[in-house]
């Protein structure tokens, strides 16, 4: 298979009504674990990883990586960056070969977002590439900084976002955080079914782990798209090294399988989830 564009996994996801898995990576047994997963259950996926990520994966290192595995994979792969926080980024992303990118405008009036994604979205199309954007703002942070209050994503808005704009994908706020919920998260299904019959846009939910597989089954039926997951896949690999430094016999090779084995298990359980799978 090949690496492809978000827009053609998306196109393809709305007509089966399921949800792209997006699921972050930080070095390469993450990398290696995620297209495992995605490869035995024959279901396409979204390798991604955010801006706030490259110091310690940086991008010219990490980026070849994740476009050679999807160049290699037995499944179609997007290969997206994540929450881009400079233009310089989101053009050094494309110029390796990512197939889709995002430069997180959310905290900018409106009308400012509007004119930075225009330009995001001008500069891919001389890549064909895709880009999602985020309207409204969705809580906690993306990798340390600043937490931040969560902006439901107005419905009316998100037309003229859309329309304006010409993206890709919308990634919206309903209620959804990064990161670890202190308190399971009561997400706004009003607020999702307003936008979803206001927009054409594939919708894109940010967030994703500790929401529960009813919830993100609800999600998707009312037109979410693309699921990201990326503190459950951090958090296992953390774990599964944890428990491996206190096992007999260990060593590097063991620590490296351990790593990807828990973010196979974590992608696996997400993806029959986002696939629509009895729960
Ligand atoms: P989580 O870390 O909550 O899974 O969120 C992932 C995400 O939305 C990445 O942009």
């Amino acid at each position: 298979m090949a690496i492809v564009t978000l827009k053609e996994l998306l196109t393809s996801a709305s007509e089966k009504k399921v949800s792209v898995g997006a699921f972050s990576v930080g070095n390469m047994e993450m990398v290696l674990g995620a297209v495992r997963a995605a490869e035995e259950l024959n279901t396409p996926i979204i390798l991604q990883i955010a801006e706030v990520r490259l110091p310690t994966s940086p991008l010219d290192i990490i980026g070849p990586m994740m476009v050679a595995a999807a160049e290699n994979s037995e499944v179609d792969i997007c290969v997206h960056l994540d929450h881009g926080l400079n233009y310089e980024t989101v053009e050094q992303a494309l110029d390796l070969g990512f197939s889709s990118v995002m430069l997180d405008g959310s905290l900018l009036p409106i009308e400012e977002n509007i004119e930075l994604t225009q330009e995001v979205v001008e500069l891919a199309s001389e890549y064909g590439a895709s880009v999602e954007a985020e309207l409204g703002v969705v809580g906690g942070n993306e990798g340390g900084g600043k937490t931040h209050e969560i902006q439901c994503t107005d419905p009316l808005s998100a037309i003229k976002f859309c329309l304006e704009t010409n993206i890709d994908a919308l990634a919206v706020a309903i209620g959804n955080a990064h990161g670890n919920y202190p308190v399971a998260p009561k997400l706004r299904f009003d607020v999702l079914k307003a936008i979803n019959a206001a927009c054409k846009t594939p919708l894109v939910l940010h967030g994703g782990t500790g929401i529960t597989p009813e919830d993100f089954q609800e999600c998707i039926r009312n037109g979410i798209r693309k699921t990201n997951i990326a503190t459950a896949s951090f958090d296992a690999v953390t774990n599964a090294a944890k428990a491996m430094c206190n096992a007999d016999g260990v060593n590097y090779f063991k620590l490296s399988q351990a790593m990807q084995d828990a973010v196979y298990e974590n992608v696996k359980k997400h993806i029959k989830i986002f696939n629509m799978e009895t729960i």
